[in-house]
């Protein structure tokens, strides 16, 4: 498969996300009307559905249905939209153009935005809820819960968003930005493995819960191999997928890249870019993509398209 050929495929199955989408966040004709309007404004305008995709890609790699896997993929999605719109708001990264579009606090409101983003929290997981009561083993569903909710909460997306927002207008280690990256950002894209990973009755430990439940939880050392690396693979993409953010914040086009550029230096964030320098993250992000292009290689030709998304993550320009 080359660049061309995965691009197509990308596009298909992004396709593929939208139109489930569409169908799992329904406008409705009731007094609440207007929420369904904010939700589907910023849920349905073009993000690129990376973490989706994914979840379908890996799902491919593991012979995982794709269909099992969708109602997941959406729900993460629309966790991820949900953090968008938190992330754009002026207590927060304060930005007003998002997926090419007036972010969702600028074209309704600032307490629509909050609700809005709270919406698609819930549907995510009355989504993931239903899926797994229509599954087979609705525990490979509930194990699929667990996970997901521990890598949008306090231990995964907002632990970094937490992290992100105390680093403003100060110099952080290496250490804090390295924790901050592979929260906020690499959590929500390790999420794609284990949605098709559980979907398909892999067991992984994400050292969800504490006290008794946590033991029931099996050794990392039985986890499947090929999950292992697909892990890992993961891993290295969430953090490359931030610092080629971070170098779009300093030389994208706003217009190709649908966001603001020059939003970090305007709140004062650490980031990649402001400890190494411009030059120094291009490097970094090539190592990265050298490694995950590595494990994506060692599942042959069954690999080909993970390795097309790395090489194509690295070079996006949006
Ligand atoms: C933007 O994510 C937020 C980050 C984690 C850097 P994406 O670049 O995947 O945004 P969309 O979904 O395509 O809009
Ligand atoms: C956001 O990181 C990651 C989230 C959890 C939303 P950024 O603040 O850098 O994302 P953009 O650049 O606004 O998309
Ligand atoms: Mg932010
Ligand atoms: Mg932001
Ligand atoms: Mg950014």
């Amino acid at each position: 498969m080359n660049q061309s050929e995965f691009k197509t495929s990308l596009m298909r199955m992004a396709s593929d996300v939208e139109n489930a989408l569409e169908k799992f966040c329904a406008e409705r004709d009731n007094p609440q009307k207007n929420i369904y309007k904010a939700m589907r404004y910023s849920l349905l305008c073009g993000g690129k559905r990376i973490r989706p995709v994914l979840a379908l890609a890996v799902a491919d790699v593991l012979g995982v249905r794709r269909d099992t896997v969708m109602p997941f993929a959406c729900a993460l999605e629309m966790i991820h939209t949900y953090s968008l719109i938190h992330d754009d708001l002026p207590s927060m990264d304060d930005d007003e153009l998002r997926r090419g579009r007036l972010t969702c606090h600028k074209q309704f409101d600032e307490a629509t935005a909050i609700l809005a983003g709270d919406s698609l929290l819930n549907k995510a997981f009355e989504l993931m809820s239903c899926a797994a009561l229509h599954m087979d083993n609705p525990v490979y569903g509930l194990r699929i819960i667990a996970d997901v909710s521990y890598l949008s909460g306090t231990e995964g997306m907002i632990g970094g968003q937490v992290t992100d927002l105390e680093s403003e207008g100060k110099a952080v280690s290496e250490e804090i930005l390295k924790h901050t990256y592979s929260c906020k950002t690499g959590a929500l894209l390790k999420a794609p493995v284990y949605i098709a990973a559980e979907a398909g009755g892999f067991r992984i430990s994400a050292n969800t819960l504490d006290g008794e439940f946590y033991e029931k939880y099996p050794a990392a050392e039985s986890f499947d191999e090929n999950v292992q690396k697909l892990l890992r693979y993961s891993e290295i993409i969430g953090t490359a997928f931030q610092i080629k953010d971070d170098i779009l914040d300093v030389e994208g086009d706003t217009e190709l890249l649908g966001k603001p550029v020059g939003s970090d230096a305007q709140e004062d964030k650490s980031t990649y870019v402001t400890l190494y320098g411009i030059d120094r993250c291009k490097e970094i992000l090539h190592e990265m993509t050298e490694e995950a292009k590595c494990i994506a290689d060692s599942f042959g030709e069954k690999g080909d398209f993970l390795r097309e998304m790395a090489v194509y993550l690295l070079e996006r320009n949006n």
